[in-house]
């Protein structure tokens, strides 16, 4: 894929990130345990990859644990990993066979052995796969991602590869997570929190946000084409004005008219 942002908004958006909140809270308001919110959650993972499929997009990266839910109490860390675990041994084939290119990006030698040997074969059996990129942010932070990016630039000027100078924007974008795809056109965060949360926040500069009160496993296709409605409403300007990034008058869709 190539990672050129195109300048008017496409009506459908080529890559979407989602913060998955709500499950816990889901959980509380049936009297369960929040791990039974973890599991619905799950499921709409699936709700969200068929959307995905159906809809033609080629991108979806998932927050699935942050850098800092590893402080979470203990009991609930530990159902986090049996679930992801399970879902890695029993999605890994449907995702392949539906064209599904699976990847992680997180600090992943913090999970268990077993974990990340799942990843790592989830990651190898689905290479060759191009329909969608789905990628699972785990023990991943936004922070985290542009420090490892600085900490590759300053080795390879330790080394000699590279000169100081040299590095802008380009050099470090090129070494965060999510690199070789486009930036997400789209976030979308379901559980009424507005905001990023430590996700991307290299990646995120010119995303159009889009919030929900819905909580993650009440997640359906009618709320996720609420979010590509709106999307499509939008003029993406990156910083340009209103007028310089209006398509040939022949071709106006309507979308408004104002500038930054
Ligand atoms: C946030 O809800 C959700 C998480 C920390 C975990 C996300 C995990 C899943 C959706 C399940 C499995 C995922 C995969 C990729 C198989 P929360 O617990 O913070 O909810 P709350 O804000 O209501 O407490």
């Amino acid at each position: 894929m190539s990672s050129e942002p195109a300048i008017a908004a496409a009506r459908v958006p080529r890559h979407l990130a989602v913060i998955m909140d709500g499950n816990g809270r889901w959980a509380e308001r049936r009297r369960r345990p929040r791990v039974i919110g973890h599991r619905a959650g799950a499921r709409a993972v699936n709700v969200c990859i068929d959307f995905c499929l159906e809809q033609g997009i080629e991108a979806l990266t998932l927050f699935a644990f942050s850098s800092e839910n590893w402080g979470r109490p203990e009991e609930e860390v530990g159902a986090l990993m049996k679930l992801f675990l399970g879902a890695l041994e029993r999605e890994v084939d449907e995702l392949d066979r539906r064209g599904v290119r699976v990847r992680f990006i997180g600090e992943r030698e913090r999970f268990a052995e077993a974990i990340r040997k799942q990843m790592a074969s989830a990651e190898d059996r689905t290479r060759a796969n191009t329909r969608l990129h789905l990628t699972v942010a785990a023990s991943y932070g936004g922070r985290w991602d542009i420090a490892q990016a600085a900490r590759s630039l300053a080795e390879d000027v330790a080394a000699g590869r590279l000169a100081a100078e040299d590095i802008d924007e380009y050099a470090l974008g090129a070494r965060t997570c999510l690199a070789e795809l486009p930036p997400p056109d789209l976030f979308i965060r379901t559980g009424g929190e507005t905001r990023i949360s430590n996700f991307l926040l290299w990646q995120l500069a010119y995303t159009e946000l889009w919030f929900t009160d819905l909580l993650w496993p009440e997640l359906d296709a009618a709320t996720l084409q609420r979010a590509m409605d709106d999307y499509a409403g939008r003029q993406r300007r990156f910083g340009l004005t209103g007028a310089q990034v209006a398509p040939a008058p022949d071709r106006l869709p309507a979308t408004k008219e104002t500038s930054e």
